[in-house]
């Protein structure tokens, strides 16, 4: 293929899959813009890098992370970004704060929370779904899950939206630079003032699990804190904001996927699964060769940083039949949007629990979606699948 394929590039926002589709068919292992990281499509390399974290070490996301332009992320000394044995231990430790009993606990808020959203659409009738449903739920959940002021959920967008911008941020944009360190110093001056507030006085939600919690009988130190509550805001936010902008806009295209919807609600946890894969709201992520290394006939050099397209590889027409076409009741089989291995998203489950609720709470409610003929704006990164802006009008059941 000639010249590097550039993802952020708005005719191939707009619809990446075919560009993906000929680079699984014609380099699967290639260099990509921006940042000339080398793009792995296929399903079968992109799973066998994620089991084998040996030669394919999580630090590659450190690289994308934490650019030399700026300075410090938290993010990029998180859980996400470590190996075996840190990996594991710090993962055991907050893993609990993903169990089935707190998710128990979550569900009703987040029921009543999506009725009451659901019950504004419908009387305004014309919204961005974004900022009237897509957002405001995550957002309770992320907030919910932490103890965070609700008054603080309209800032959680503004701060995602510029961490997922830090690795298409190039050298010469010195605004974008500007804005997302300043993003990241009051996000922590906030997460800090939190912490400071729960050691005071510790309350029942996670923020004061975690500094009770001992690894090894050692406490977390602050900056452990900050970097993982900053993992979860990056990580649960604007992934679940976009699944759930995916499947309106699926919903919107698709008059006969919702009236379907409607008919059979049983079918609503295949659905999700379907916009997981056909949509993924984290197209990628990123790994560094620890050895010179083969990978789908191309030689990588040591400390090569991989962009490995689960997008893609869950389109693969190897690994999935019919693989480009939306297939509601697809047979069992799975997709790469969570990941693989020892880095399998945490919050998996709380995302399609999320998911759940909003399709519970509004396909009984309304009885089309449509939305107008302006071409969507797709947000410009190369980890997140998401649209900027999606005006709907609803027709009330
Ligand atoms: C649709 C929504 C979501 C998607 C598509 C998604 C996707 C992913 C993916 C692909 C990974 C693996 C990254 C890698 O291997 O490098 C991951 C890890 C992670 N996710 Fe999610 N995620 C979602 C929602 C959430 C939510 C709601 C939370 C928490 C509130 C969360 C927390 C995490 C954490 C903590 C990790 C790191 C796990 C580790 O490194 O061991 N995610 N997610």
């Amino acid at each position: 293929m000639s010249g590097r394929l550039n993802l952020v590039l708005p005719e191939v926002l707009a619809n990446p899959y075919p560009h993906f589709a000929r680079l699984r068919r014609e380099s699967p292992v290639c260099q990509v813009d921006p940042g000339g990281m080398w793009a792995v499509t296929r399903y079968a390399d992109v799973i066998h890098v994620l089991k084998n974290p040996q030669v394919y070490s999580s630090a590659g996301i450190q690289r994308t992370m934490e650019p030399p332009w700026l300075g410090h992320n938290p993010v990029a000394h998180s859980l996400l970004v470590m190996d075996a044995p840190q990996h594991g231990r710090a993962r055991a430790l907050v893993s609990r704060a993903f169990g089935a009993s707190v998710l128990t606990r979550l569900e009703p808020m987040l029921r009543a929370t999506a009725e009451q959203l659901v019950s504004a659409l419908v009387v305004q009738r014309t919204v961005d779904f974004l900022p009237a449903l897509a957002l405001p739920l995550p957002a309770a959940a992320i907030g919910h899950l932490l103890g965070l002021d609700a008054s603080l959920y309209p800032r959680f967008k503004r701060w995602t939206d510029h961490l997922a911008e830090v690795s298409a941020t190039t050298e010469s944009d010195q605004e974008g630079q500007k804005r997302i360190r300043h993003t990241i110093q009051e996000m922590e001056h906030y997460l800090r003032e939190v912490m400071a507030e729960r050691r005071r006085e510790p309350r029942e939600d996670l923020v004061s699990g975690l500094l009770q919690a001992r690894v090894d009988g050692e406490a977390l130190t602050d900056a452990e804190l900050v970097a993982f509550l900053f993992l979860l805001l990056v990580a649960g936010l604007e992934t679940t904001v976009n699944l759930l902008g995916n499947a309106a806009v699926l919903l919107a295209d698709h008059p006969e996927l919702l009236a379907r919807l409607r008919a059979e609600p049983a079918l609503v946890p295949a659905f999700i699964e379907e916009v997981l894969r056909y949509e993924a709201p984290a197209q990628s992520t990123f790994r560094m060769t620890l050895e010179e290394v083969e990978l789908g006939g191309v030689k990588l050099p040591r400390h090569a940083v991989l962009l490995l397209h689960l997008g893609s590889a869950s389109r693969d027409e190897a690994y999935v039949p019919d693989a480009e076409r939306f297939v509601l009741e697809r047979p069992e089989r799975g997709h790469l949007s969570f990941g693989h291995g020892a880095h399998f998203c945490l919050g998996a489950a709380l995302a399609r629990l999320e998911a759940r609720v909003v399709l519970d709470a509004l396909l009984p409610r309304i009885r089309s979606l449509s939305r107008g003929p302006e071409p969507l704006q797709w947000v410009p990164s190369i980890q997140i699948r998401g649209v900027t802006r999606l005006p709907v009008e609803v027709l009330p059941a």
